[in-house]
């Protein structure tokens, strides 16, 4: 309490003081003729008597109040310059209610010494239940109050958290009621005793060196030993970071972005452990700049992997699977090996077009596992023309002229199939010009017998000629 506040107090004090007793005096110097007048006024609805005590009782009940509080700062304040600390408040307060309630008792009794209290209070039952009741919680307050100041887990200083709403401050005082902290954003939070008593606390105590974590993470190239170093040395330099025990800066993770680090070190003065947090993370960052070390970014690392050309991943089954097809055995079995290394892997759903009918296309197809339809379009409707199973292969037509597709290929099942581009196929043309012409006629042969099947004129060895200059033009040989 400041001078100016604790003046004004005292001289209010003499005053009420200074009150009191004039009133007494006058009550008592004038007892009689207030006894006469009241009983004059009041005739029959009390006794005078009575209103007199009454009004002793209030007037010597104020002085018992006035009395006990000169009582407990005169205590109190000698106690303090004994001992050198100030009395807790609860214990204060029990001293007054003690002290005023033994002074209330006396007082009482001798002003109605035909009314006994001790049995009024003892006899009547419901007066003790409703007691009881409206006390419920001011008792359970108190007696928690009593057991936090016998126990003693923390001090006006200390800063503390309590329970499950995190309140966190420093402790200013601690009533017959509540423990008030001043948290850091210097609003008060009063905590009840008894929530306090319930709730699981954690205490920074003022004399303790209590201890903090900032956490920081580098790039992992960033060496380990370099940054320990580094950082302990630029964290223990800082304010209100303690002397007594050197920080410790050590890896809590290897994570996906980057090493992640602790710094754990002790403070002088706890309640400031945001500032001192914030300024340790400062020093962090600028020894960082100094000594050319990274904080790490979200990062992720992408490793690509090559697939294997096919799905099942061994090249064998591709490799028979193209020999087995018959504008491929012309082939050397290393050229059927180069196509198999060439050829990419596809799986379509049931009824999934693999190819449509007009669309560019350089590429052909080998069905690997499954079944297609050979698909036309009559009238806006498909028309299945022929069904190709494992083996049979499509699209050639297009990847041998350049021309776009004749017809449309849908899954009949799931299906997969191997697609062979322009580029492999050139590339076998280019080790083997002979095979284009056996191509050529393998094809000329399947075309006529195509048309045979759909009751078309017959392909001509003319067309099988006019299709074997096509194809070494589209395929740029000679
Ligand atoms: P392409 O024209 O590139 O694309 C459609 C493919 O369907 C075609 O090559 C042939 O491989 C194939 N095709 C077209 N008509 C028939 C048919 N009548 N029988 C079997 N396959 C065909």
């Amino acid at each position: 309490m400041n001078r100016p506040q604790s003046k004004n107090k005292a001289v209010l004090f003499l005053v009420a003081t200074a009150v009191v007793v004039l009133a007494l005096y006058l009550v008592f110097r004038f007892g009689d003729q207030l006894s006469d007048l009241l009983g004059s006024r009041m005739a029959g609805l009390s006794k005078p008597e009575t209103i007199i005590g009454v009004l002793k009782l209030a007037l010597f009940g104020t002085l018992a109040y006035l009395v006990v509080r000169a009582l407990n700062v005169g205590i109190f304040t000698l106690v303090r310059l004994r001992r050198g600390f100030d009395a807790p408040t609860l214990v204060r307060n029990i001293f007054s209610i003690i002290a005023f309630t033994a002074l209330f008792f006396v007082i009482f009794t001798r002003i109605f010494p035909d009314v006994n209290l001790g049995a009024l209070f003892t006899t009547s039952a419901i007066f003790g239940v409703i007691l009881g009741l409206a006390l419920q919680d001011t008792l359970g307050n108190f007696f928690a109050g009593i057991s936090l100041q016998a126990d003693r887990p923390f001090q006006v200083g200390d800063v503390i958290t309590v329970g499950s709403h995190q309140h966190t401050g420093v402790v200013e005082e601690i009533t017959w009621r509540a423990v008030k902290i001043r948290t850091f954003q210097n609003h008060v939070v009063l905590i009840s005793n008894s929530t306090a008593a319930k709730e699981p606390i954690e205490v920074g105590p003022r004399e303790n060196l209590n201890a903090r974590l900032v956490f920081f993470n580098t790039l992992y190239t960033d060496s380990p030993a370099k940054t320990i170093h580094v950082v302990r040395e630029a964290v223990r330099e800082a304010d209100n970071v303690s002397q007594k025990i050197t920080p410790i800066v050590r890896i809590r993770n290897l994570a996906d972005s980057g090493v992640e680090y602790e710094v754990k070190y002790w403070l002088d003065d706890y309640a400031k452990y945001n500032d001192t947090d914030a300024l340790v993370r400062q020093r962090i960052w600028y020894a960082f700049r100094r000594n050319d070390l990274s904080f790490a970014y979200p990062t992720r690392t992408l490793l690509v992997e090559r697939r294997p050309r096919t799905s099942g991943g061994d090249a064998a089954p591709i490799v028979e699977r193209l020999a087995a097809v018959d504008i491929f055995a012309p082939l050397s079995t290393e050229e059927t090996t180069m196509l198999a290394q060439a050829a990419t892997s596809h799986v379509f759903a049931p009824g999934e077009t693999v190819i449509r009918a007009g669309d560019p296309g350089s590429s052909m197809f080998v069905v690997h596992n499954g079944r297609v339809a050979v698909q036309l379009s009559e009238s806006g409707r498909p028309r299945t023309v022929a069904t190709l199973s494992e083996g049979a292969f499509f699209g050639e037509m297009a990847l041998f002229t350049g021309e776009p597709r004749t017809a449309s290929i849908v899954a009949m099942e799931e299906t997969e199939v191997l697609e062979i581009g322009h580029q492999a196929m050139k590339l076998v043309f280019d080790a083997n010009p002979d095979l284009v012409e056996s191509l050529s006629h393998i094809i000329t042969e399947r075309r006529q017998g195509l048309a045979a099947s759909e009751d078309l004129e017959g392909t001509d060895m003319d067309e099988s000629a006019g299709l074997l200059s096509a194809i070494k033009r589209f395929f740029g040989l000679s």
